[in-house]
């Protein structure tokens, strides 16, 4: 396993000072694992608790208890060679505003100890991949809000990391520039890097990750491949409009879902028959729809 988190949990205290006794649970006890080479995705509302626990895999916050294993390192006893083995993309951008492309390249590069050789070899080519060659002198405060998240990811991958946290990667950006992103996440998966991302875009997940964990309020609900949650809930929806508002009812095979949606159209309703997605599953087991 290249991730492993044995009963997660992260408390605030509360900012509200007259209730300075109790305390807020963010992360409620979470047990997970990722493989090396997956593309795993924490999926969840806002408020889920999906930044918290990334930055508890990443050492940006101590859990208040549980455990966690990076390549079968436990981080709490061997921090520094966990912290060369992971890159962090965070889901606010923490560049230098003043420095060009280049210079933040340089300074992170520099916090790894690389010669100036590697350090240009691998700045080179990592704004090449990211296809951010042509704006390395310009000062990053000057680019898009999709090509600053490109040299997050950029940055992170500098020193070769093993595995690369990637905390909402395409929040406020727009669709097509959310898909190139995605194409890149893709490359590095293909270079051998395991990714854990998190994303309150359920489209994205489907879109990303070979196995997903639904997070609400701090808990993990199910991990499942996009799949295998749609084949459990029904592979076929039917739905169609009621008193109540839209309706849904799921079915495993395309006989029953037919006969049903039959059913429907002899009242004089009009039926849609498709594929149960992503979208369908998160809203049967949070009772809520999301992000999108
Ligand atoms: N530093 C903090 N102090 C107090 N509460 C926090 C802090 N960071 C996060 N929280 C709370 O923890 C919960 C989970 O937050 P977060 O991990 O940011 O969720 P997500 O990333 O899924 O939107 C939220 O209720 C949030 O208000
Ligand atoms: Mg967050």
């Amino acid at each position: 396993m290249m991730i492993e988190m044995e009963n997660l949990v992260k408390k605030f205290p509360h900012t509200n000072a007259a209730k300075q006794s109790d305390w807020k649970t963010a992360v409620a006890g979470i047990t997970l694992s990722v493989r090396r080479g997956e593309v795993f995705g924490l999926l969840g509302p806002n408020g889920a608790g999906k930044t918290t626990i990334i930055r508890m895999l990443t050492m940006q916050t101590q859990p208040t208890s549980g455990t966690i294993r990076i390549d079968g390192r436990d981080i709490s006893r061997d921090p520094r060679t966990v912290k060369e083995r992971i890159g962090v993309v965070p889901q606010h951008v923490n560049f230098d505003q003043e420095l060009t492309v280049w210079e933040n390249m340089e300074l992170h590069a520099r916090l790894y100890h690389m010669d100036r050789a590697e350090r240009t070899a691998r700045i080179g080519a990592l704004l090449a991949e990211m296809e951010l060659a042509e704006v390395r002198n310009d000062n990053v405060r000057r680019l898009s809000g999709g090509m600053k998240r490109r040299l997050l990811i950029a940055r992170a991958l500098i020193h070769h990391p093993q595995v690369l946290f990637l905390d909402e990667p395409t929040v406020a950006l727009d669709p097509q520039i959310r898909r190139h992103i995605w194409e890149l996440v893709r490359e590095i998966a293909k270079g051998g890097v395991t990714v854990l991302l998190t994303t309150h875009y359920i489209e994205e997940a489907e879109a990303l990750c070979g196995r997903v964990s639904i997070i609400n309020k701090g808990t993990l609900i199910d991990v499942q491949t996009p799949r295998t949650f749609c084949e459990n809930l029904g592979a076929y929806a039917v739905e169609w409009d009621d008193a109540d508002g839209r309706a849904y009812r799921f079915f495993h095979t395309r006989t029953e879902a037919r006969a049903h949606a039959r059913e429907i159209e002899e009242s004089m309703q009009r039926v849609l028959l498709r594929p149960t997605n992503l979208e369908d599953v998160f809203i049967e087991l949070t009772g809520r729809k999301e992000g999108l």
